[in-house]
């Protein structure tokens, strides 16, 4: 398969992690004789110093002729401690959300088993858990109206959403249920938010199309709460885009480290892959960076491609490296010397001999 595939490394740890998923991605062209090509563009802070602008028009021009998008990470934190900053990198990140419909945001959380004992949540709560989260992407409080008074002294946000919005998202995540363990669970505040009460009007009709799957509700405050007390409850999880922010770093301590967790971010005509983590500045160059997530977003965007078994071959290499304790200082309290390289060169390297290894 041919493959235009845009990389925007954007800050902090962001372009350390996402070499080690683009060695993934070529060590897989090579193997099994596609062609990807990748060209790389700026986003985030490091586009504003050179361009001034958090997403350079040629950068939404190259993702918007490329077949996916690998995304790094963004944010920077001399722009976090100066609310009066005109220009944010993060910005860049939901202008390109934005611009090319990514409307959800699929975040797979599992327990795996080699690292039950990494969490601080005991192994009985967490042991098989395996969630999908859903998170609306681009509406909600993040991308209403926004207000600061002349005098600095008031603010407001608008959460607004549209039936439209919600239906499109649903269908992806029902249609996930029904290949997965059936059951939706709809993440919202209804007992006070306006916008959460139409979710779930909007969530009941379209469940009816979806009768092999079980729907049902929870608040937000509960769901924070339900996710570490007993995670297994849950199969796809359906949910706004401020909540599935929140909740999803939450549930990246199942794993044992938010250095674990990649997303999908969708819409109906383009694709990006990230990883769920941050910049990370205070780890940039130092080679702790976990390149797992990043990686594990490469084998979202094979998968999205009906590339199952490329995507398969990348997640095994991954759980081969976690259960020989290749792994970066986040989840490794053994040895603290192997790097973010290190761990793409392991990987790396199982991709070009996947017969010779074996997972026990
Ligand atoms: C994420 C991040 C972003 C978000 C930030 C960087 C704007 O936290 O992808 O989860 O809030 O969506
Ligand atoms: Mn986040």
């Amino acid at each position: 398969m041919k493959l235009n595939i845009a990389v925007l490394p954007g800050d902090g740890i962001g372009p350390e992690v996402t070499n080690q998923a683009v060695k993934a991605l070529k060590a897989i062209a090579s193997e099994f004789n596609h062609n990807f090509k990748f060209t790389t563009a700026d986003v985030g802070a490091v586009a504003i110093d050179k361009h001034n602008d958090a997403l350079p028009e040629e950068t939404l021009e190259l993702c918007k002729k490329s077949d996916a998008i690998l995304f790094g990470a963004i944010g920077d934190p001399k722009y976090d401690n100066n609310p009066s900053a005109k220009v944010r990198p993060e910005q860049g990140l939901l202008k390109l959300r934005k611009e090319l419909g990514l409307y959800a945001n699929i975040r797979p959380v599992k327990a795996y088993n080699t690292l039950l004992d990494k969490s601080p949540l005991k192994k009985n709560i967490i042991e098989g858990t395996d969630i999908s989260i859903y998170r609306e992407l681009t509406g909600g409080i993040y991308f209403g109206d926004k207000t600061l008074s002349k005098d600095g002294n008031s603010a407001s946000d608008l959460c607004a959403y549209s039936r439209e919005e919600i239906e499109r998202v649903a269908h992806l995540a029902f249609v996930a249920a029904e290949h997965r363990n059936h059951k939706v669970t709809l993440v919202d505040k209804a007992n006070v938010l306006e916008t959460s009460r139409l979710w779930r009007k909007v969530v009941k009709e379209v469940a009816e199309q979806y009768p092999d799957v079980t729907l049902d509700f929870l608040f937000v405050d509960n769901a924070a709460m339900q996710m570490i007390l007993n995670p297994k409850q849950f199969d796809v999880i359906l949910t706004e885009n401020m909540f599935g922010d929140i909740i999803s770093d939450e549930a990246s301590v199942i794993g044992g480290s938010i250095g674990l967790l990649a997303s999908a971010s969708v819409g109906d005509k383009y694709a990006m892959f990230e990883p769920i983590h941050g910049s990370y500045p205070q780890a940039a160059n130092k080679g702790i960076a976990n390149p797992i997530a990043s990686i594990l977003s490469a084998a979202m965007l094979l998968s999205h491609f009906d590339l199952h078994n490329e995507a398969e071959l990348i997640r095994l290499a991954v759980e081969k490296s976690l259960k020989l304790n290749i792994t970066t200082p986040d989840i490794n309290s053994v040895v603290n010397t192997v790097t973010t390289a290190n761990v793409g060169d392991f990987i790396e390297d199982f991709l070009f001999h996947p017969k010779d290894s074996n997972l026990n």
